[in-house]
C-alpha cells in the first residue's frame, strides 16, 4: 500500500461472552455488559463510541445468558407506537440509538476459552481487512472529542502496524489486574510508542510500566494466526497479550497509543470500577448530576 493511503477500518468485533464471575451474584442471570452505567447499558457506550469512529459492522461474540444484548440492538416497533401513542417523547428520545446504519452481527462463542478465543470466533466475519476489537464491558470516557478510535485506526495506517493497542496508566496497585506492557521509550499521553513485551496480570515488582492495556485494539488479521499458536493458559483461557506477544517475537510492528489527559477507561469487569464509573456517570448526569453531587457531599459531611 502506498505510504499515507487511508485505511478504511469497518468492522469490529464485541466479545461479551464472559462469565463475568466477579460480579456474582449480579451476573448469574443476566450479562455485565448490560449493567446500567448513567442512563445506559454498558455496552450501549461501547456501540455508540464505535459508530462514531465510523465502524458500521458490528459483531458480538455472544454466548449463555447474553439474549439481552440482541434485544437492546433490536428496533422495537411495538414499544415505539405504545410511546407514540402516550405522547412520551422524552422516553421515545432515550430509544434513538435504534435508529442506526449499523449492521449488527452475533455469534457464538460455544466455550469460555478466554478473550484471544473469542476474538478468534470473529475470523469469518472479519476476513482479510484490518478491525477493531472493543470490550463490551469497558467505557472510554473523554471530554467530547470521542476521538480515540480515530486517532487509533489513523496511527495503525500511518505506522503500517499489526496492531495498535490503547494503554492507560493505572496505580502501582492495580498492575495485577491488567496486560501491562513494556514501553520501547517514552509514552506519553495522548502518543503513539512502541513496546518490547506485556505481561498478563503482573505483580507490582514484575511489571515493567504502569500502562495497563484499555479494552480498545485495532488488529491487521495476522493476529488470528498469532492465535492459532498461543498456548492455553491455567484454567484452559487463550490470553490476547500472549497472541500480541508472540507478533512481537515475529518481529511484527506493534504499537501502544496511551489514552490523552481527557480520556479514561471504565472498567466495569470489578465492582470497584463498577462503582466509581456509575458514581461518576450519576455525577455528570444532566438532569440528576447536581442533586447526586450534592446528596454524596452530604453523606460525606455527615461522617
Ligand atoms: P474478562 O476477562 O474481564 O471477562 O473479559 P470475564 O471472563 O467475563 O470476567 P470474570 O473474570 O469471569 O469476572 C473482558 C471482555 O471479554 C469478554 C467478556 O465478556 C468481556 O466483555 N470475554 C472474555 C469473552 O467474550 N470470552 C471469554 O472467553 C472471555
Amino acid at each position: 500500500m502506498p505510504t499515507g493511503e487511508k485505511i478504511s477500518i469497518r468492522k469490529v468485533v464485541i466479545p461479551v461472552a464472559g462469565a463475568g464471575t466477579r460480579l456474582l451474584p449480579v451476573t448469574k442471570s443476566q450479562p455485565k455488559e448490560m449493567l446500567p452505567v448513567g442512563r445506559k447499558p454498558v455496552v450501549q457506550y461501547v456501540v455508540e463510541e464505535m459508530q462514531r469512529a465510523d465502524l458500521s459492522e458490528i459483531l458480538f461474540v455472544t454466548g449463555r445468558q447474553k439474549t439481552s444484548i440482541e434485544d437492546h440492538f433490536d428496533h422495537d416497533q411495538e414499544l415505539v407506537r405504545k410511546l407514540s401513542e402516550a405522547g412520551r417523547s422524552e422516553l421515545l428520545a432515550a430509544l434513538d440509538y435504534e435508529d442506526t446504519d449499523a449492521g449488527f452481527f452475533f455469534v457464538r462463542q460455544r466455550e469460555l476459552k478466554g478473550l484471544a478465543d473469542a476474538v478468534a470466533t470473529g475470523r469469518n466475519f472479519v476476513g482479510e481487512e484490518p478491525f477493531v476489537v472493543a470490550l463490551g464491558d469497558s467505557i472510554i470516557k473523554d471530554s467530547g472529542r470521542g476521538a480515540l478510535m480515530s486517532d487509533m485506526i489513523d496511527a495503525f495506517t500511518a505506522k503500517h502496524a499489526a496492531a495498535v493497542i490503547a494503554v492507560e496508566e493505572v496505580p502501582a496497585d492495580m498492575v495485577h489486574h491488567y496486560g501491562i506492557v513494556s514501553p520501547k521509550g517514552q509514552a506519553s499521553p495522548g502518543e503513539v510508542f512502541e513496546i518490547d513485551g506485556m505481561v498478563e496480570k503482573p505483580s507490582p515488582e514484575e511489571a515493567k510500566s504502569h500502562l495497563a492495556i484499555a479494552a480498545r485494539y485495532v488488529f491487521d488479521p495476522v493476529i488470528f494466526e498469532a492465535i492459532d499458536r498461543t498456548v492455553p493458559q491455567k484454567g484452559g483461557e487463550l490470553q490476547l497479550t500472549d497472541s500480541v506477544q508472540i507478533l512481537l517475537n515475529w518481529g511484527k510492528p506493534v504499537y501502544c497509543m496511551r489514552l490523552a489527559k481527557d480520556q479514561r477507561r471504565y472498567d466495569i469487569g470489578n465492582f470497584e470500577s463498577y462503582f466509581k464509573a456509575f458514581v461518576d456517570f450519576a455525577m455528570d448526569d444532566e438532569k440528576y448530576g447536581y442533586i447526586v453531587r450534592q446528596h454524596i457531599i452530604r453523606g460525606l459531611q455527615a461522617e
